[in-house]
This record gives C-alpha cells, structure tokens and sequence, in this order.
C-alpha cells in the first residue's frame, strides 16, 4: 500500500528522540569545554546523564513498540537498492542510539562519581579508574561521530525525496 504510515505513537517517539538527541550532541560538545569542577559543568553533566539515560529507556521502548507495530513497508519511490540503504540505516541508527547511552553510563561509572538518574542515585557498580573512564570516553566520543554521520545521512535522504516532490517518504512521519 502506497499511503501506509507508521502508528501515531512511533510518530511522537521518533520525534521525541530526534530533538532529544540532537540537544544531547550538542550539550556533550559543550560541557566538554567548561570548567572542571564549575556549576554550570556539573548542572550539564547531571541533565545530559539524565536525558541520555531517559533515552535508553526510550529507545528500547520503541524497540519492542516496533515488533508489536512493525513499520509500513516502504513505498515505491524508494527502489531496491536503496531501499536496503534505507533500512540498513534505520537499522544503524538503531544499533547507535543503544550503544550510545550505554558506552556513556559506563565511562561515567568509573569516574568515581554516583551516576544520578534525575536526583536519583544509581546502584554504583563501578569504581573509580581513570583509564577504563577515558577509553569508554573515547568509545562514547567516537560512537556519538558515527550517530551524528548517520543522522546526516537520514536526514539528506530525506530532503533529497522532499526535493524531488516526493513528499509521500516524510508523510509518513509526520502528524
Ligand atoms: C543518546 C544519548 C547520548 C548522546 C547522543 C550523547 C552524546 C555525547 C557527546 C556528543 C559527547 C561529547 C563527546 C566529546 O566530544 O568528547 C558526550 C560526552 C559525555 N557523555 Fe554523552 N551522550 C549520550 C548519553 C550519555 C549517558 C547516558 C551518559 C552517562 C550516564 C553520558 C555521559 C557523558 C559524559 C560523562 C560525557 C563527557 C565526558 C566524556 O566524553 O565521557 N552520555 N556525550
Ligand atoms: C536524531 C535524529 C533522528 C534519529 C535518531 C532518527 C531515527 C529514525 C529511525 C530509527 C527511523 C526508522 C523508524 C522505523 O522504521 O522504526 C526513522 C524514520 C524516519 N525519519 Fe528519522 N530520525 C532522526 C531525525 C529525523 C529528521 C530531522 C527527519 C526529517 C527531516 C526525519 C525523518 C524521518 C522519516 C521521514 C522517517 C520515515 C522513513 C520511512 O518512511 O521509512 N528523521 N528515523
């Protein structure tokens, strides 16, 4: 079928998630050059600790939201090779939005601070040690620049169907 759209609840968490992780690039980027041990540094690291985690839980959410409600098949103006573009990059941004919150909870584990989850303390698993807390660092770093290639690449796709007047791709997504 030509006008199938996803269900109206994937339509709110992929748009939830999409501004959510944007903003959560953009802080990591950010709090990443202020002061150590200012508030301001401390008031990001808590919020972006908190928002990412939000998003794990999201992310698995709309993980199983998606074998119960599986997406409308893709309409014909994307053809069979790139439809395995497509769905090979949903299947990334899949992979990255889990690896990332994950690779973030663990480098912070072993910075020697409680990770709070809104004011709440996490069960502290971990211990203090600066060299696990720099490599975790550096896979979070390095999977936040795979995430981010990827959304570039979703979103290019779709402006390039946008430009070329169809719009049914976008449609599908949206309200
Ligand atoms: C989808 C979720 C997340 C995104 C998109 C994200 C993105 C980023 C980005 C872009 C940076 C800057 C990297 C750099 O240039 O060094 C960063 C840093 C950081 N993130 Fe995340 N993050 C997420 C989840 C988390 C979570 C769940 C935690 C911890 C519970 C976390 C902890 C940190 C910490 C402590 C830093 C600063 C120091 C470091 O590089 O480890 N992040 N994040
Ligand atoms: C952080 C940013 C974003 C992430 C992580 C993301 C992720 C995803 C994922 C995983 C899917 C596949 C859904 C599924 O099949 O279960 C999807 C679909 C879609 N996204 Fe995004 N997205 C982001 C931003 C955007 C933006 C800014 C746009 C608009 C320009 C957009 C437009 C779409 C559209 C139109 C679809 C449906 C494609 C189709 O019909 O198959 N996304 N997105």
């Amino acid at each position: 079928m030509e006008n199938q759209r996803y269900s109206t609840t994937a339509i709110i968490i992929h748009w939830i998630m999409a501004i959510m992780i944007i903003a959560m690039i953009i802080m990591g980027v950010y709090m990443g050059d202020l002061p150590k041990g200012s508030d301001e540094r401390t008031w990001f690291f808590m919020l972006h600790k908190s928002m990412g985690l939000t998003l794990a839980l999201l992310v698995i959410i709309r993980f199983i939201w998606r074998f119960w409600s599986p997406p409308p098949a893709l309409p014909s103006i994307v053809s069979g090779a790139h439809q395995k573009l497509v769905k090979g990059t949903h299947h990334l941004l899949y992979l990255m939005m889990f690896i990332q919150p994950v690779t973030g909870y663990i480098s912070s584990s072993f910075s020697g601070y409680k990770t709070k989850f809104w004011g709440v303390p996490l069960p502290h698993w971990g211990w203090k040690n600066p060299d696990l807390n720099k490599l975790f660092s550096l896979i979070h770093e390095i999977s936040a620049i795979c995430l981010t290639i990827l959304i570039i690449l979703h979103i290019a796709g779709v402006i390039y169907h946008i430009q070329r007047k169809e719009t049914e791709l976008f449609k599908r997504m949206w309200f």
